[in-house]
């Protein structure tokens, strides 16, 4: 059973999506590596690198460590703990603790750039991706286009904050979803809150 990190994981995700993160990741954790596009302060990477350490596998825990554009100086979920000496966003050192505090440095491979950035230079057929980066329409648009079509048939698709209601959240992530759904590429298998799986078809 994995181990649910404790609050001091600064995070956006319930230990019930965790827990669904974890089962994705044990299983298409088999399949090649997981790839994680949005890490923050690691609560997700480590349920997800908890399956990969059961499926002999990693995360590449994508993330610019810069924030999204909700985590910005006075925007709705910015920490002033999270603040460089230049003032500026920076989660990686809180990251890099975190993982190292649950054990699981072995099995995360920190990549520290954006995702169109590294798109290029980073082609492995990828068992699992996790999309949690940033929730503007370009942002989520892009990760998908990236990445999401670069998973191995039976791997999966795992996308959070979906919200079908405009009312309980932003639309990027529930677009990018319809959006994989649609391409024909993918079956819907799970939800959990607002995680959402999907799993590559033949
Ligand atoms: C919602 S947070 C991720 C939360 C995390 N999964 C958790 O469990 O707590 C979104 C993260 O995406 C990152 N991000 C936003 N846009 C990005 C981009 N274009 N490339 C890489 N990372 C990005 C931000 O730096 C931020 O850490």
């Amino acid at each position: 059973m994995p181990t649910a990190p404790g609050p001091e994981v600064r995070g956006f995700l319930s230990d019930q999506e965790g827990m669904a993160l974890f089962d994705a990741a044990c299983q298409a954790g088999a399949l090649g590596p997981v790839l994680e596009i949005g890490s923050w302060c690691g609560r997700s990477t480590i349920w997800l690198a908890q399956g990969a350490r059961a499926a002999s596998t990693v995360v590449l825990a994508l993330d610019h460590h810069r924030g999204s554009e909700e985590h910005q100086p006075g925007e709705m979920f910015h920490d002033p703990e999270l603040v460089d000496a230049e003032g500026k966003v920076d989660t990686l050192q809180e990251f890099r603790r975190n993982i190292a505090r649950a054990g699981v440095e072995d099995h995360v491979i920190p990549i520290v750039a954006g995702t169109e950035q590294v798109a290029a230079f980073l082609k492995p057929d990828l068992g699992m991706v996790f999309i949690d980066g940033g929730h503007s329409l370009a942002a989520a648009l892009a990760d998908w286009r990236t990445f999401g079509t670069r998973i191995v048939p039976g791997g999966i698709l795992a996308i959070h904050d979906v919200f079908p209601d405009a009312g309980e959240g932003g639309q990027a992530p529930y677009t990018i979803w319809r959006l994989a759904l649609a391409s024909g590429l993918y079956e819907e298998t799970g939800c959990t809150e607002s995680l959402r799986t999907l799993k590559r078809l033949p």
